[in-house]
């Protein structure tokens, strides 16, 4: 199973997505490829911000690695779910995927109980608290991410 995350910036939501979801793959024993890239091209070759490092790291998982990118047509051949952070990436990729391709394309918090149709909030302007609802919320869809490929066998 093939996913991609993908936001505004890449430096923020989606590489933190990235890296929590590697997290869960990895915990519950699973198979998948996981990337990240961004809508925009405004941070190409950049790492994740500072401050979605330190929270990842406090929970042990490393992104320093991770490299800004932005989205292509060609991910949507690439990967098999490909996942938006909120509405305006949604609209964006879904445009891009073309009538085809737009089953591969879904909102992230659709897999968080209690949380469908929300938008996981861009903490780029805020402060760390920010970083952690959003690791929050990013932990719950991923897991229910995870349940709905596992459950598709
Ligand atoms: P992200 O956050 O989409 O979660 O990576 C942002 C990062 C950078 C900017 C906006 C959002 N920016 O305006 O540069």
């Amino acid at each position: 199973m093939r996913v991609l995350f993908v936001c505004l910036g890449n430096i923020c939501r989606s590489p933190m997505a990235e890296g929590i979801f590697r997290g869960i793959v990895q915990e519950r024993g699973m198979s998948a490829d996981v990337d990240s890239a961004g809508t925009s091209n405004w941070h190409i070759g950049e790492p994740p911000d500072d401050r979605g490092q330190a929270r990842l790291r406090e929970a042990g998982l490393d992104i320093s690695d991770l490299k800004g990118r932005q989205v292509s047509v060609d991910d949507f051949d690439s990967f098999d779910f490909v996942i938006a952070m909120d509405n305006d990436n949604l609209a964006k990729l879904q445009r891009l995927a073309g009538p085809e391709r737009a089953h591969k394309v879904s909102k992230f918090l659709d897999f968080a109980a209690g949380e469908e149709g929300r938008d996981v909030p861009d903490p780029y302007y805020g402060g760390p608290d920010g970083f952690d609802h959003v690791f929050d919320l990013i932990t719950r869809a991923g897991h229910g991410l995870a349940d709905h490929i596992q459950s598709k066998g």
